[in-house]
């Protein structure tokens, strides 16, 4: 059913004919017996012009997050590619650009984060010309959207999980709610198959391309407008009581990419890509970002 592709499939699809766009390309699911923050470990202080074991393993992270477009990830070489890549993961993370993987690089590089790239997104083109915006928000290139102001949305059904249906339902209401108090949008639950958001838990390889990966490293990923799919990894350790992994956190963030938005590099948004605590209420850049894409409620 060709039709039925998000236009994120297709746009990765596109993506990959004119220019290989590194998340086209599904991970496998064999995890690394040897986590990756170990790895980093072991490339402390690693540079360009080396060879070490654990920088292919590098090179598939920052071409995973949209910072590298080409090489293998059984490339041990640090090569230039590498260097200018981790300097752009450095820089959009607000660390010391040295380009080395450095102690501040192996601790953000370790947090949990969204499995959505940080840079497939276009820099925000301000559409409505917001004046004195910070404009750290992204959205998705082309700046898809929603047509229609009044969605519905629905629990899918999938595998089980460390947190009650209840603290499910509950946590995405208010991630909603949170959304729709700042933008146009109202949002209605529903049990119909034709919702226009759904949600739910997937573990390993799912319905997509993009498999998740066991406990920690990749929590959730969506698609942009008007897919409306969210996908959260089953095998997290999901809370409601924000400890552990705060679902409604998660809930909240993944929603913004529903809507349209990507990751931005403001370090107080929600949509920033990093787990890295509760944060269950929106920052200015998440608000003056859904205003840009769809003006204020
Ligand atoms: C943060 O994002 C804004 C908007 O996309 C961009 O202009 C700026 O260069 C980014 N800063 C870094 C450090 O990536
Ligand atoms: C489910 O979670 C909610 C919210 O944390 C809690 O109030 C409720 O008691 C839980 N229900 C069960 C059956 O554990
Ligand atoms: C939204 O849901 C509420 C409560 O279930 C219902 O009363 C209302 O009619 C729904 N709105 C629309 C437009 O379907
Ligand atoms: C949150 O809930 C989990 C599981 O029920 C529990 O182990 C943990 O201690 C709770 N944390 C807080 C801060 O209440
Ligand atoms: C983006 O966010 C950072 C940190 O939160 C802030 O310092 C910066 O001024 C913001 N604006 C741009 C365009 O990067
Ligand atoms: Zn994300
Ligand atoms: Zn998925």
């Amino acid at each position: 059913m060709a039709l039925n592709l998000l236009n994120l499939s297709i746009l990765f699809v596109l993506l990959n004919i004119i220019n290989p766009f590194p998340f086209a390309e599904p991970r496998t699911l064999e995890a690394s017996t040897t986590p990756f923050s170990k790895t980093l470990q072991n490339l402390r202080g690693v540079h360009r012009g080396q060879n070490a074991k654990g920088v292919g393993e590098l090179r598939g992270y920052l071409q995973k997050y949209g910072y590298l477009t080409k090489g293998s990830s059984s490339n041990d070489n640090f090569d230039e590619n590498v260097e200018s890549a981790l300097k752009h993961y450095q820089a959009f993370h607000h660390l010391r650009d040295t380009g080395v993987v450095d102690d501040d690089t192996i601790k953000k590089m370790s947090l949990p984060r969204c499995g959505m790239p940080d840079i497939i997104t276009n820099p925000n083109p301000n559409p409505n010309g917001l004046v004195g915006a910070p404009e750290n928000y992204t959205f998705f290139p082309g700046s898809p959207k929603w047509s229609k102001f009044f969605l519905t949305y629905r629990r899918t059904s999938g595998a089980t999980v460390s947190i009650n249906e209840t603290a499910v339902r509950r946590a995405m209401r208010d991630a909603f709610q949170s959304w729709a108090n700042v933008s146009p949008f109202t949002f209605n639950e529903t049990t119909d198959r034709s919702a226009d958001i759904t949600y739910g838990f997937h573990r390993g390889l799912h319905l997509d391309l993009y498999p998740f990966d066991g406990p920690g490293r990749v929590l959730a990923h969506a698609f942009a407008p008007e897919d409306g799919r969210i996908h959260f990894d089953a095998d997290e350790l999901w809370r409601s009581n924000g400890s552990d992994i705060d679902f409604q956190t998660v809930g909240l963030h993944e929603l913004g990419h529903s809507l349209g938005l990507g990751h931005s590099n403001d370090t107080d948004a929600v949509m920033q890509p990093n787990y890295d605590g509760q944060r269950r209420s929106l920052s200015q850049d998440d608000i003056d970002g859904i205003q840009a894409l769809y003006g204020q409620n």
